[in-house]
């Protein structure tokens, strides 16, 4: 079966850009192909994680673009460019636009560090997330993997994974856990899913 092709999106340190790239090489993600990273901040060190790998990675800044609308024909260029059939939200911290998200129906997901829809939504990302989660103190938190729409944490649920809080956790301790216990595993399993779906789609 031909690979799909993927995009992921990043803008901070990449380790869920890792763990796509590392379940390539395990043989976890096999429906799907890493074809480009795109990183909303040109320091982002998930560009060099993308080199690494030789995948080909580009910066599209909405600050250095100037405008929403600008910055998103620049995502879309890119996305034409490579054939890209799926895109990744792994740690992007920008916002995509209602007129964007339309033209990619279940063609978009993102890994959220919460149990959607627990702490999600405008304002809630990165460690705030988990900041949040422990003022409030709940006992459970976890993952989740979703489509994206137009509603922020919005769209269809895929993939959610439990995580337990400890008594001695800080937002930092919570985030490494929540990541490797959860988001590490969450987000390879929803590409090969929806890298598959979409394969079986060109088939018929
Ligand atoms: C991850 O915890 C991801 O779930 C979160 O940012 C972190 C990025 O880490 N994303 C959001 O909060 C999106 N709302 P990474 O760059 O090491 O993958």
């Amino acid at each position: 079966m031909v690979k799909t092709k993927l995009a992921v999106l990043v803008s901070g340190g990449g380790t869920n850009l890792q763990a796509l790239l590392d379940a390539q090489n395990s043989g976890i993600l096999t429906a799907g192909e890493i074809v480009l990273v795109i990183s909303s901040n040109p320091k982002a060190y998930a560009l060099t994680r993308a080199e690494q790998a030789g995948v080909p990675g580009i910066v599209c800044s909405r600050k250095a673009l100037g405008s929403q609308a600008a910055f998103e024909a620049a995502i879309s260029q890119a996305l034409a460019d490579h054939g890209v059939e799926l895109i990744i939200l792994a740690g992007f911290m920008s916002i995509l636009s209602e007129d964007f998200t339309r033209q990619w129906p279940r063609r978009i997901l993102n890994v959220h560090p919460s149990l959607i829809p627990a702490f999600c939504g405008k304002g809630f990302y990165g460690l705030k997330v988990h900041e949040a989660a422990l003022e409030y103190g709940v006992k459970v938190t976890g993952a989740t993997v979703h489509f994206v729409n137009e509603v922020p944490d919005g769209g269809e649920i895929l993939l959610q994974k439990a995580v337990e809080i400890q008594p001695e956790d800080t937002p930092e301790t919570l985030q490494r856990r929540v990541m490797e216990q959860a988001e590490w595993k969450l987000l390879p399993q929803a590409a090969q899913m929806v890298s598959e779906e979409i394969g079986k789609g060109k088939e018929t």
